[in-house]
This record gives structure tokens, C-alpha cells and sequence, in this order.
């Protein structure tokens, strides 16, 4: 059986899947029973300054979308940082990580962006024996109108002192958590690893409204009338963090540090991407709240089980795995050459793949063939842009099919090279010396 146990910047955990700070980790009651299902750490519920609690609306903070089946695709939220008490929190988050001591205990922190801030809430954190604290420098909403979260997530020279701060004010390893709000990612990467950050995770959420209430015209979740943008998390957004990661990972100056990989997991497989992409472990948030804790064994048994099936003996066989094969557009083999296939027996005949080919694509694909509805590819037209693909509702019934090298393809009428060559060296490329 593999080995699926996880040491990240040191700090040991039965398995890489930890709960992300959010309302899974927000209290005692929710972490050891997270834990009891499974899970290998959680970053604790962001605390914020001691003072008056902070204060959430008292009606709706989430909105959605839904796939055509009703399953959730993505969750936007208005919440803040914990609204319970700081010393009440820092109480449970002893008294849990005492009593399990083999699980990674990271606790998230917000305050304002003045040293002595810091230094006031390091101590208090450090003394309740958490393995780490994780800089929630990612907040979209709320917070980051009072100065914290995104509004420092999107200043790299404010992450590199923040993070600056807290090297020199605590022994406890620093994960600097990223906004996705943000053009360039590897800016605040290197900052925070400038700074002396041990790790960064990513992705926070994501700035967005996800509907309108098109009867009293407020965008969804609506508050007496008025909304206000959230953040946007859940399987929908996991494209933009893989990428996110990925541009860290291969990013010559960041290449060696270590990456928390956040952003829509929700199966076992999700996480074996994040890990091909270079993340040491992975958090896990909106999955836990639509389908509840026990979820982890889903990713425990069906992790296990793919390394098993793939010879991979421990997490470090797959980590990073991927990310020499994420290139830049011009440097793809404009000579691998592929074609649609249509397997005739599982075809259901509902035309789709016809119409997306024959409106939006290159007309390859028939209706008729001798009067009878037929769909079969027309390879003298395809391109191999794989929409049939993607939009055939009956999964492997359209494959794409590469064409060995030295064969005819028939839409150029020219035979497919053997040479790997890209547009850097293309003859209709102007900067091309070739
Ligand atoms: C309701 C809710 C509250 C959240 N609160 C926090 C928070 O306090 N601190 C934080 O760093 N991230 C917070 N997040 C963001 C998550 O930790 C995570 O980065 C994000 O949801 C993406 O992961 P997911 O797609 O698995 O949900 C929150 C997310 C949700 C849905
Ligand atoms: S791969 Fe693209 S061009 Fe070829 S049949 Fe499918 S949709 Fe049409
Ligand atoms: S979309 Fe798929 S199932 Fe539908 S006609 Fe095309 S190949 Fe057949």
C-alpha cells in the first residue's frame, strides 16, 4: 500500500489533506470531528486582533452556481474572519492540538498592517503549540475595505514585510496564504519568499457575483435589497489555481518553494493534480462544506489506490511530477497532428457534436450519411480542436487520435514530420530565425 503521509516544511501529517481556514476549522467541535473522519491538519479559522469580536451579517452570505444536475460548481461567500472570541479560540486550537499531537495544527492570522500588531498575536499563537501560521493575506471582501486580506495580498512589498515581521517575531514556520485577485502571481510569490516566508499557499477566493435577484435587482447573497461582491471558491475555480500554482512552480525564482495547493479539490484526483503540479499537500474547503468531512476518505482510499495502480511508493514520487511539461504556447510541437474519432457503438446519435463542429468549429463532422443520420468525422476538414470532445455527452464515445509521424494528413494533403518544431522557429513567425 502506498504511503500517503506528508511532511510539509516539516510538519508530519497522516495524509497531505488538510481543512482550509474557513467555517470547517472555526471551532474545536468542527476540527476534532474532522479529524475523528480523518483529516490530516487544518489551517484554523483566521483570527483576527484581540478587541471587540468582528461583526457578519445576520442574513445570507453565500451564493452559487449549480451544474444542470443541482451540484454545486461554485460557492461565493461575504463572511469575515472568525467572529468568536480570540482567547476562546486560542484556548480550543491548545486543548485540540494537544490531544492530537500527529495532526498539523496551522492557525490562519489577519491584523492590521503594523508590526507591533504582529507582534502582539505571534506570542499568543506560538504559546498554543500550532505547528504554523498561515498569513490570510487573501480576503476580497470586507476585510480588505479595513486594509487586511487582498489589500495586502495585492501589494508584494507589503507581503514581504509582513511576512518579514513575523520570520523575526516567531519561531513557528510562515505560509503566506495568496489572493488570486491579482494579474501576475509569481509577483507576490517571490515577495513573500523575499521575505523569508517559509511556503505560500494558494488560491484564497476569487472577487465575484454570482447572480442577480432579477425581481428586486440585488446581486445574490442579497442583504434588504443591496449585495456586495464575495469570494468565489469550489470546483469552478480550480482551473485558475492549478494555473496559479503552476506558474510558481515553474517560475525559476520560486522553483523551490513550497506550496500549499488550495482551490476546488474536491475528489482524490484533484489532489493528485495539485501534487503533479508541484504542492507539497493540499486544503480543502467548499468540498467539505457541500458534502460534509467524510469526504477525506474518498481522497485517503482513492489516492492510495491510483499510487498503487501507478507504482508511486510515496507523495514525493508524485510531487511536481507535472510541472517540467507545463510550457509556454510557443513551444508546443506544432507537428503533433490529431484527429476526432467516432465510436459508432456507443454513439446515442444526438447531433451535438455536429452542431458545435458545424456553427462554431470546421464543419467535419456529418448529420447524413446516405440519407441515414450518421455522425462520423470528415478528416480532409478536422483541425483535431477536440470541441467534439468536450461537448459529446457520452464519455470516450469521441477520442482524439494522433497521427504517427510520416502519415498523410488529409485536411493539409501533407505528410506529419517527425521533428518536434514549434512557432519560435516557424517560417510565418517575423521574430523567427528559421
Ligand atoms: C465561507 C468561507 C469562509 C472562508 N473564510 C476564510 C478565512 O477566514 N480565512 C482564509 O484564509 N480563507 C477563508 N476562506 C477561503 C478558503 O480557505 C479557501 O481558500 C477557498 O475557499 C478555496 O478553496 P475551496 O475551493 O476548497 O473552497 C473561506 C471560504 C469560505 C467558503
Ligand atoms: S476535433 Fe474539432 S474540427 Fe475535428 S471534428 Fe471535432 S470539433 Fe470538428
Ligand atoms: S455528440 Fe457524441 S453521442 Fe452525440 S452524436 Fe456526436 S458522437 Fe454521437
Amino acid at each position: 500500500m502506498a504511503d500517503i503521509s506528508s511532511n510539509f516544511l516539516g510538519i508530519k501529517s497522516p495524509n497531505p489533506f488538510w481543512l482550509a481556514s474557513a467555517p470547517p476549522t472555526d471551532k474545536a467541535y468542527n476540527v476534532e470531528r474532522a479529524f475523528e473522519a480523518g483529516w490530516g491538519g487544518v489551517v484554523w479559522k483566521t483570527l483576527g486582533e484581540e478587541g471587540p469580536p468582528i461583526v457578519n451579517v445576520n442574513g445570507p452570505r453565500y451564493g452559487a452556481i449549480w451544474g444542470a444536475d443541482r451540484r454545486l460548481l461554485g460557492l461565493n461567500n461575504i463572511e469575515l474572519i472568525t467572529d468568536r472570541d480570540l482567547y476562546v479560540n486560542l484556548r480550543e486550537i491548545k486543548e485540540v492540538k494537544k490531544k492530537w499531537p500527529d495532526r498539523a495544527m496551522i492557525v490562519s492570522i489577519m491584523v492590521p498592517c503594523e508590526e507591533a500588531s504582529w507582534k502582539a498575536i505571534l506570542p499568543l499563537v506560538e504559546e498554543t503549540g500550532a505547528d504554523a501560521i498561515e498569513l490570510n493575506f487573501g480576503c476580497p471582501h470586507g476585510m480588505s475595505e479595513r486594509g487586511m486580506g487582498a489589500s495586502v495580498g495585492q501589494v508584494p512589498e507589503y507581503i514581504e514585510m509582513v511576512a518579514r515581521w513575523c520570520k523575526a517575531n516567531t519561531r513557528m514556520p510562515v505560509i503566506v496564504k495568496l489572493t488570486p485577485n491579482i494579474t501576475d502571481i509569481r509577483y507576490p510569490a517571490r515577495a513573500a519568499q523575499t521575505g523569508g516566508a517559509d511556503a505560500v499557499s494558494l488560491i484564497n477566493t476569487i472577487s465575484s457575483i454570482t447572480s442577480v435577484n432579477l425581481d428586486n435587482f440585488s446581486p445574490e447573497p442579497s442583504i434588504d435589497g443591496k449585495g456586495s461582491h464575495g469570494g468565489y471558491c469550489g470546483p469552478a475555480v480550480k482551473p485558475i489555481a492549478l494555473n496559479m500554482v503552476a506558474e510558481i512552480a515553474r517560475d525559476a525564482e520560486t522553483a523551490n518553494l513550497p506550496i500549499s495547493g488550495i482551490g476546488g479539490i474536491t475528489t482524490w484526483r484533484d489532489v493528485a493534480e495539485f501534487l503533479a503540479l508541484g504542492t507539497g499537500n493540499v486544503q480543502v474547503c467548499t468540498a467539505a462544506m457541500t458534502y460534509g468531512f467524510k469526504i477525506v476518505e474518498e481522497m485517503i482510499t482513492g489516492l492510495e489506490n491510483w499510487m498503487d495502480d501507478q507504482g508511486h511508493k510515496t507523495l514525493d514520487d508524485v510531487i511536481g511530477r507535472a510541472v517540467p511539461n507545463v510550457t509556454d504556447w510557443q513551444y508546443l510541437n506544432l507537428n503533433y497532428v490529431s484527429k476526432a474519432k467516432i465510436d459508432q457503438d456507443s454513439c446515442i446519435k444526438c447531433g451535438r457534436c455536429h452542431i458545435a463542429c458545424e456553427d462554431t468549429s470546421h464543419q467535419a463532422i456529418t448529420s447524413l450519411v446516405d440519407g441515414q443520420r450518421q455522425f462520423e468525422v470528415i478528416e480532409e476538414e478536422c483541425v483535431g480542436c477536440n470541441l467534439c470532445v468536450n461537448v459529446c455527452p457520452i464519455e470516450d464515445c469521441i477520442t482524439m487520435e494522433q497521427l504517427p509521424a510520416g502519415s498523410m494528413d488529409k485536411r493539409t494533403g501533407e505528410s506529419v514530420p517527425e521533428i518536434y518544431a514549434n512557432w519560435t522557429e516557424h517560417p510565418n513567425n517575423p521574430s523567427s530565425s528559421g
